[in-house]
Formats: structure tokens, C-alpha cells, sequence
């Protein structure tokens, strides 16, 4: 939600923005703009839509247009509607700056900025107060740091910031709250940004900024500094994505890359969490004997993370029979939650970042609840705060909308629930033992072989892009699969569509059951099969056609539908890493038949860090 980038060092700076604003406009694409220290000015390129239209612009202004030094920004626009002005970066005569975040009551002091100090402003954004409140303080003393330090603690809200001082050629000021923000270095110089994979094209070597420290960088370092101007020493790190895995190599969409990465990925996910054959978290700070004392389990997460989570509801209350709520981040911090000593809370979150499931994690903590966290991004704000991680191995998803963390997720899901298994239930060790053997050996296997069905489900994609509505329906863990089977497709091919609990369908959803409304069945457990049967009969009777995903073998299943998808038998438990590629794929193609920006969907943003 938002990117920012910035670098000082002996290279083109221009170049290097665009480059890291192409790597970070899966974070929001309303538009792009650099400012750059050139000639004896700042210059500010912007342009709303898509970075190539900036691109353009840049392109027009030739090889002379260079800079050592400049910040770059692309936007999901929150305060003023996508255009030109609206654009970042923003500033005075004397500063510019590129902003993540918001700034709450920006209002206010935009009234005061006004009144006080005769400001006149040109957007409609948030991030504008923000540059002429530093600018206000700036003019009295000329002092950058000073100035930045007296303005921060006047915002309330959120933000990462990047600001350069026409009077400093060459420095980037750069401090955060509550929007990520990394600082990292190569052999040419020093960048700031949003994201590891902005920079990973150029290293892996970063220092993560806390909250409240201020940055300074110049060609020559970087400096870290707390608001009282004490220096910080930090510790490199390394991250351990290579730059491929932020590329999109031969295939024509991110998505599609992702999705036939997941074998892989769950390979690589669950392998990390086993040891001599058994489940094994792997994490600090939590010990067995703590863990098996929780008496509730509480999963607070996002979209396609708070699905994760419901699948994890279904596999641990079945094998480790303890309770576990799944709640929405957003819906749960404001909804007082009633919280016990004895409760584990449980933030999935692949960013790592996503606003509201930040927010309930402080939340949990300051209510004295243990917090773990399942996180795909090393070093990320969630991760630096749960009491305990747990990080999953999708590697660097760029796509919006999320696949293989999923899946990752989902092994984490399968994970924790064996080892509570493990933990609660212990005549079920050798269950346990061979469910791991089957998760480690056998699952990537499985996936594998489904993602190399895509031309078939394209196949039968064709006959339902045109599709206005479209429902999913299941039962269990397989109504957790069809929520996100539905926000997939409808996230990215913009088709209507909805998920029901299929016995839940003639409390009133049948209604919308007509002639030729597309309804995809998932059905991949025993226990309710032959319900499933009965509830696709009932919308087959009104007219529905009919996608069925289950199981080779599974009786009757061509007779009642009109296309099948079968999935290879293994464990219940296991099936939604097995099933969800099929719904990945199903909208992948949904959304290219389309015509539509697969990886790109309109209004959306990849990491959500503001509520
Ligand atoms: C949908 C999708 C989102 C995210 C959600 C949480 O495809 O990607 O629903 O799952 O925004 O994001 P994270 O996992 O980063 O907290």
C-alpha cells in the first residue's frame, strides 16, 4: 500500500528509482513519482496511472536527466482521488517528501498550516501537510533534523517517509511509524525502501528501521539516530530471497508464476518445521509445556490469511480437539474482545505489515495474552513483535493476489496443528508421525501434479468467463477452501461471486439460483459427500451448472455435474493444499480470458498497512 524508494550513491539514481518503483508497484499503482537532486534543484517527475506513464516522461527528458541522489514513490490512493497533483512526492520550496501511511488529522493541522503560515496547497492529500508542517519548522532554523524531529510527534496516524532538503544535495532523511521501511546497501551506495524486493535486483543487505529512529542517508552511509540525535549502531542483515524469486522469469504473469511455485514452497515449509519425524515449530519463546497450557486458540488475520486460518480451525479442533476462534483483524480489535491469560493468540500474516493484524497484536499483548506469529516476511513489524514466529517459505510473493502464501500458511496450519495434536492427544503420535511423513513426501507431489492440470482448467475456464455470478459452495474445511476459492476469482476477474456453507443454502441464497448460474461444489471428505450430492441436486434442479472438485472415485460425481475436477486421494486434512491450486487456477484463467491486469487488479493493493 504505497512504495517508497530512495537512493544515494555513485549510480544514475533515476534509473535505480524507476527500477525499484517497477519492483514495487504491486503496492499500489494510482501513480508514481520521483524526485531527484538535479542541477541545483529538486526535481519532481510525476504521472498518475501506471509507472510507464512516468517512465515516459523521464524517457522525453533524455540521458542527461541524472542524479546521484532522489526518492520514489508509487501510490494507492487514500486521500484524494488518483491524478496528476494528488501524486507523490509532495513538498515545499525547500524539501520534498514521498509518504506511506496516514496522517489522521491532517485536517486540523492543514487548517492551522494555513491560518498560521499562509501555506497554499495544491492536493488534496494527507502527505502535503505533512511536508509543509516539516517545512514550517524547517524555515525558522534551516536544521533538517531538528525539523523533522519538532513535526513528528504533531502527526497522528501513520507513516514511513522519505525527505530530501534542497539545501542537503545528496542526503535522504527517512523515519517511520506504523509503515514498514527498510534501509539497505550495495557497493554503489545506500537506499531506502518499503520492501526487501525493491532492492533485492541490487543486494540483500539492509538494516530494519524502528519506530521513532531517524535515518540519514548520504553516498558515503547511512546513519541512524534516535529522536534526541543519539546515534544508533545497527546490525546488517541478510535476506536470503534471491532476486529471481522477485522476477517474473518466462511467465506471463506473476500469478501464474506463484501458483507453480507451490509444490515447492510446501516442500520447503514444511521441511523447515519438522524434525526427527515428528512436527517441530521451531520457534522461540514458547516452550511445549506453554504451549499445551493454552486452553483457546484465537487466529486473527486478513483475507486470504484469515482463510488460512479457518482451515487451521477445522484441522486442530479435529486432531488436537481444542478450541479455536478465527476472527477478522479489523472487525476483532474494535469489537472489545473478551481475551484470557490462557489464550494464544495467532496473527497469520504474509507481509507481515497489514495494519489491522499489527494493530491486534499490540492489542493481544497489551491485554497479557501470548502472541505468535505465522509471517512470510523476515524482519517485518509483525514479525519483530509477536512473542514467537513462525515464518512460512513462499519467498517474496509479488503478485496481489496471494497464492503460494497461502499454501505456505496452510503448512503452517498443518504444522501447529499436529504438534498441539502431539501435544494434547499423545495416543496419537504414530498418527502424527505418518500424517508428517505424508505432509513431507507425498503433498508436494500431489500439488505438483495439480498445477499441471492449468491447461485443463483453462479449458474449462472458457466456458465460464462470461459468467456474471458465480457461487462456491462446501462444507467444513471445504466451505474454508470455497472463501477463498471466491475472493480469488472475484478479486481478479471482477466476476460476482460468493462462498456458502452448502447446507446453509436454502436459508436463503437459493434464491439467486437460476438458469445456467455457475456453481463450483468442492467436496473432498467422506463424512458430508453424500450431503454434497443432495445440496448440488437441489441447485441442479434450479437450473445451476455445475463444477465439481473432489476426489478421483468419487461416486456419482459425473452425473450430477457438468465439468469434474478430480484430486488425488490423501489425507482429509491435507486436501485444501491439494484442492486450492484448482481454484487458483480457475481464476488466474477467469481473469486472463477476461482481459484483465492478473497481477494487478484494479484498486487494490498488495499489503494493507493502513486500516
Ligand atoms: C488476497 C490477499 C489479501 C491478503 C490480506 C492479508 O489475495 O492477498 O486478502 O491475504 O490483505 O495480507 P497479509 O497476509 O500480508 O497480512
Amino acid at each position: 500500500m504505497c512504495g517508497i524508494i530512495g537512493y544515494s550513491g555513485d549510480q544514475n539514481a533515476v534509473d535505480i528509482l524507476v527500477d525499484g518503483l517497477q519492483s514495487l508497484e504491486y503496492r499500489g499503482y494510482d501513480s508514481a513519482g520521483i524526485a531527484v537532486f538535479y542541477e541545483d534543484h529538486i526535481q519532481v517527475v510525476k504521472a498518475m496511472g501506471k509507472l510507464q506513464n512516468m517512465k515516459r516522461i523521464i524517457e522525453e527528458k533524455g540521458s542527461d536527466f541524472r542524479s546521484n541522489c532522489g526518492i520514489g514513490h508509487t501510490r494507492w490512493a487514500t486521500h484524494g482521488k488518483p491524478s496528476d497533483v494528488n501524486s507523490h512526492p509532495h513538498g515545499t520550496e525547500n524539501l520534498t517528501l514521498v509518504h506511506n501511511g496516514i496522517i489522521e488529522n491532517y485536517l486540523e493541522l492543514k487548517e492551522k498550516l494555513i491560518e498560521e503560515n499562509h501555506y497554499r496547497f495544491q492536493s488534496e492529500t494527507d502527505t502535503e501537510v505533512a511536508a509543509k508542517l516539516i517545512d514550517s519548522f524547517y524555515l525558522t532554523h534551516r536544521d533538517p533534523f531538528r525539523a523533522i524531529t519538532q513535526a513528528l510527534p504533531l502527526l497522528r496516524g501513520s507513516y514511513a517517509f522519505g525527505i530530501v532538503f534542497k539545501d542537503f544535495p545528496g542526503t535522504i532523511f527517512a523515519v517511520r511509524k506504523d509503515s514498514p521501511l527498510i534501509c539497505a546497501l550495495d557497493d554503489t551506495g545506500y537506499y531506502i525502501a518499503s520492501d526487501i524486493p525493491a532492492v533485492l535486483k541490487r543486494t540483500n543487505r539492509y538494516y530494519t528501521l524502528m519506530e521513532g529512529e531517524i535515518a540519514v542517508v548520504t553516498a558515503s552511509g547511512i546513519e541512524f539516530f534516535d529522536s534526541e540525535h543519539r546515534p544508533i549502531t545497527k546490525e546488517i542483515k541478510t535476506a536470503d530471497w534471491d532476486f529471481q524469486a522477485a522476477e517474473k522469469g518466462n511467465f506471463p504473469h506473476f500469478m501464474l508464476k506463484e501458483i507453480m511455485e507451490q509444490p515447492e514452497v510446501v516442500e520447503k515449509t514444511v521441511s523447515a518445521h519438522v524434525k526427527d519425524g515428528l512436527p517441530d515449530l521451531g520457534v522461540e519463546g514458547l516452550s511445549d509445556e506453554e504451549l499445551k497450557a493454552f486452553h483457546r486458540i484465537i487466529f486473527v488475520a486478513c483475507g486470504t490469511a484469515m482463510h488460512a486460518g479457518m482451515v487451521g480451525k477445522a484441522i486442530i479442533e479435529s486432531l488436537a480437539r481444542i478450541p479455536v476462534n478465527v476472527e477478522i483483524a479489523s472487525e476483532f480489535r474494535y469489537n472489545n474482545p473478551v481475551l484470557y491469560p490462557d489464550d494464544l493468540v495467532v496473527v497469520i500474516s504474509q507481509s507481515g505489515e497489514t495494519a489491522d493484524t499489527l494493530a491486534v497484536l499490540r492489542l493481544a499483548k497489551s491485554r497479557g495474552c501470548k502472541t505468535f506469529a505465522v509471517v512470510n516476511v523476515v524482519g517485518s513489524s509483525i514479525a519483530r513483535e509477536a512473542d514467537s514466529v513462525m515464518y512460512t517459505m513462499a519467498g517474496p510473493e509479488i503478485a496481489v493476489a496471494s497464492t503460494k502464501a497461502y499454501s505456505s500458511q496452510v503448512c503452517a496450519m498443518c504444522i501447529f496443528a499436529l504438534k498441539l495434536a502431539l501435544l494434547h492427544q499423545p495416543q496419537l503420535t504414530e498418527q502424527v508421525r505418518l500424517y508428517t511423513k505424508e505432509l513431507l513426501t507425498q503433498i508436494p507431489y500431489f500439488v505438483s501434479a495439480i498445477v499441471n492440470e492449468s491447461d485443463k482448467i483453462r479449458y474449462i475456464a472458457e466456458s465460464f468467463k462470461d459468467a456474471r455470478d458465480l457461487f462456491f459452495i462446501g462444507r467444513g474445511i471445504d466451505y474454508a477452501l470455497s472463501m477463498e476459492g471466491s475472493l480469488k476469482l472475484k478479486e481478479i476477474s471482477y466476476v460476482h461471486s460468493e462462498a456458502y456453507a452448502a447446507g446453509e443454502l436454502k436459508h436463503g441464497t437459493i434464491s439467486l439460483i437460476t438458469e445456467g448460474t455457475p456453481v463450483i461444489a468442492i467436496a473432498t471428505g467422506d463424512e458430508c459427500y453424500e450431503k454434497m450430492i443432495s445440496n448440488m441436486k437441489e441447485v441442479k434442479a434450479r437450473g445451476a451448472k455445475i463444477i465439481f472438485i473432489t476426489k478421483y472415485g468419487a461416486p456419482g460425481a459425473e452425473q450430477i455435474s457438468d465439468r469434474t475436477i478430480y484430486l488425488p486421494h490423501c489425507s482429509e486434512i491435507f486436501m485444501p493444499l491439494i484442492a486450492v491450486p484448482v481454484m487458483q487456477l480457475f481464476a488466474y484463467h477467469v481473469s486472463v480470458l477476461r482481459g484483465c491486469d492478473v497481477d494487478k487488479p484494479r484498486n487494490l493493493a498488495k499489503s494493507v498497512t493502513v486500516e
